[in-house]
């Protein structure tokens, strides 16, 4: 296979950094993945050194683009704020950090963005026309607009304020973990979230990733919107196979 149909992928998240190799014609791995748990304190230095120990692991060759997700908006590079990690991020130029680090460029890009660009492209929302709105519900909540599959990036309505409250804080997957709601308890507040984001946007399709997606029988029928909302298809791979997609664009 040559080599731009290849490139790696890493996932920064809250508890463990992710990555794999992704056969780009596909969307799925190719051999095994490599995760660290991320580090405590999660500072830029400690999580740019957890990549590089992926890229060693795979032995990821100097040639192949690396796309890097990270839970905040990247802004040319720049992470402007972020709610979910340490905030000694905020501020920092990622590509540069992570270059110094790594020793080879990066992509860098927002984590919702890379999932909803792997669901346009391999998943959910391949093929479907007009206006998409993909949220992910994790540690936070993330989102990504797709309007005829081409991206809209670092739109954050997981901070859409909601009665007073910043939105995540009320409805992402984190918080049902930490307060121990029931499905049945978390129903109305993600029936509160999507009818306002459903008001506000008129999207015609909703996609929900994030590990609770696995579960969305569970929620995701229960929802009554005018917009049709489907689980994401590739769950726990979007990020990684999204973050090395954006790095074969713009590498
Ligand atoms: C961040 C988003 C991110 C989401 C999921 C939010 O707190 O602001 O940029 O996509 O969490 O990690």
């Amino acid at each position: 296979m040559s080599a731009e149909k290849v490139a790696f992928g890493i996932d920064i998240g809250g508890s463990g950094v992710k990555g794999a190799l992704v056969n780009l014609e596909t969307g799925e791995y190719m051999g095994d993945s490599a995760y660290r748990p991320t580090p405590q304190p999660a500072t830029p230095q400690a999580v740019a050194e957890a990549c590089k120990e992926l890229l060693d692991e795979l032995k990821i060759t100097p040639d192949i683009p690396v796309g890097v997700t990270f839970p905040g908006p990247v802004i040319r590079n720049v992470i402007p704020f972020i709610a979910n990690l340490d905030q000694s991020w905020a501020g920092q130029n990622v590509s540069d950090l992570m270059e110094r680090t790594l020793g080879r460029p990066i992509t860098a890009v927002n984590d919702a963005d890379a999932a909803g660009l792997a669901e346009a492209v391999y998943g959910a929302a391949k093929g479907v026309p007009g206006a998409v709105i993909v949220t992910t519900l994790g540690t936070g909540v993330g989102s990504a607009f797709i309007l005829d599959g081409k991206l809209w990036p670092n739109v954050e309505l997981g901070h859409l304020e909601l009665d007073g409250f910043d939105a995540e804080t009320q409805v992402s997957a984190g918080q049902k973990t930490k307060h121990g709601w029931t499905y049945e308890e978390w129903i109305p507040r993600l029936q509160r979230y999507y009818s306002h984001v459903e008001m506000l946007f008129s999207p015609d399709v909703f996609i929900v990733g994030g590990g609770v997606s696995e579960n969305h029988h569970l929620f995701l029928p229960h929802l009554e919107l005018r917009a049709p909302i489907y689980p994401a298809a590739l769950r726990n791979t979007a990020g990684i196979v999204g973050a090395a997609l954006f790095a074969s664009q713009h590498a």
